[in-house]
């Protein structure tokens, strides 16, 4: 029996369709450009699920990471989409720290992709930790990668983003939880707690973050004392903003207005964000990206 993986929803789909076309262009280029031919491709699937996704039926509503809106049925994960397009990469390396999930993908790729297997590995391990050891150790000067960071929420280290970036040779795909994530996690009126703060730090690579949506307020009370409070100071619309200033701080080129994912009420939810680390092939990618992308 396959493994049951439910998420997502239509949304979902709008998502794998982008990076799937992104990927068949990445290849097309490779293929046809005499001298990128020389280089390997690999693509990178980190939170790479089980291939496949049980959309599930309708829930009661969201959860702080949560899914509000699904259909029926089982559909196509990224794994899949990647292994079936027709030129394929020279290396597939997917990563899943669920051993449940790790197995369904051993199989998926023995049963209907067993041409393949000798391209693809299977790395069961914290995605985080493998991608920055990964970054950091392989030769990149013959070799170029797609890495697709799919995360169910805000479990993508900054440090993940800036070793990607740092090769110079990879081009990222990154879902980035903007409102149901990051936005939700600094209330209204009052800083975060320090767990929180702690991970939106990681998540942003810095601090800049909290004097960048909190600021004091003061207010007179009864007695005419001045009382002052930290609010927040900004909106959804902002922690995007402050993220992709991030990414192209780090990346060659980004794409300015990523792709907003929305449940079926139209509230966003997710930014499916782009970002090129290779200076020469930046601009092309991005174009393509960019175009993927629009709404
Ligand atoms: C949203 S799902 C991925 C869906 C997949 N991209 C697809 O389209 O089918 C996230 C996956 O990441 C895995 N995961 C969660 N935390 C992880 C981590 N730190 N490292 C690697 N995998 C992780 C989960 O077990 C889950 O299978």
């Amino acid at each position: 029996m396959a493994v049951s993986h439910r998420f997502g929803g239509p949304w979902t789909e709008r998502k794998l369709e982008a990076l799937r076309d992104y990927l068949v262009q990445y290849q097309l280029i490779f293929k046809r450009n005499p001298k990128a031919r020389k280089l390997q491709t690999i693509y990178v699937d980190a939170f790479a699920g089980t291939g496949e996704r049980d959309a599930g039926e309708r829930t009661a509503g969201p959860g702080l990471f949560g899914y509000d809106e699904e259909i029926r049925g089982y559909q196509e994960g990224s794994v899949r989409k990647a292994l079936s397009i027709d030129d394929k990469f020279d290396r597939y390396i997917f990563i899943e720290s669920k051993p449940k999930h790790a197995a369904a993908l051993k199989k998926l790729i023995a049963g209907e992709f067993s041409k393949l297997s000798d391209r693809c590995t299977i790395e069961e391990e914290d995605a985080n930790a493998w991608l920055q050891r990964w970054c950091r150790t392989q030769d990149w000067r013959g070799q170029r990668a797609v890495v697709f960071l799919d995360p169910y929420g805000m479990n993508v280290d900054w440090a993940t983003i800036e070793a990607i970036a740092r090769t110079k040779a990879i081009d990222l795909w990154v879902l980035f939880p903007f409102a149901i994530g990051a936005n939700r996690m600094m209330p209204k009126d009052a800083p975060p707690d320090s767990l929180w703060a702690k991970r939106l730090t990681a998540i942003f690579g810095t601090e800049e973050w909290k004097s960048r949506f909190y600021a004091e307020s003061r207010k007179r009370d009864l007695f005419a004392d001045d009382q002052g409070s930290i609010v927040k100071i900004a909106g959804m619309a902002e922690v995007l903003e402050f993220f992709l200033e991030r990414l192209l701080s780090v990346f060659a080129k980004i794409v300015e207005r990523p792709l907003i994912l929305e449940n079926s009420k139209h509230t966003p939810m997710y930014a499916l964000c782009f970002a090129a680390g290779n200076p020469a092939g930046a601009p092309t990618a991005v174009k393509i990206a960019s175009h993927l992308t629009k709404s």
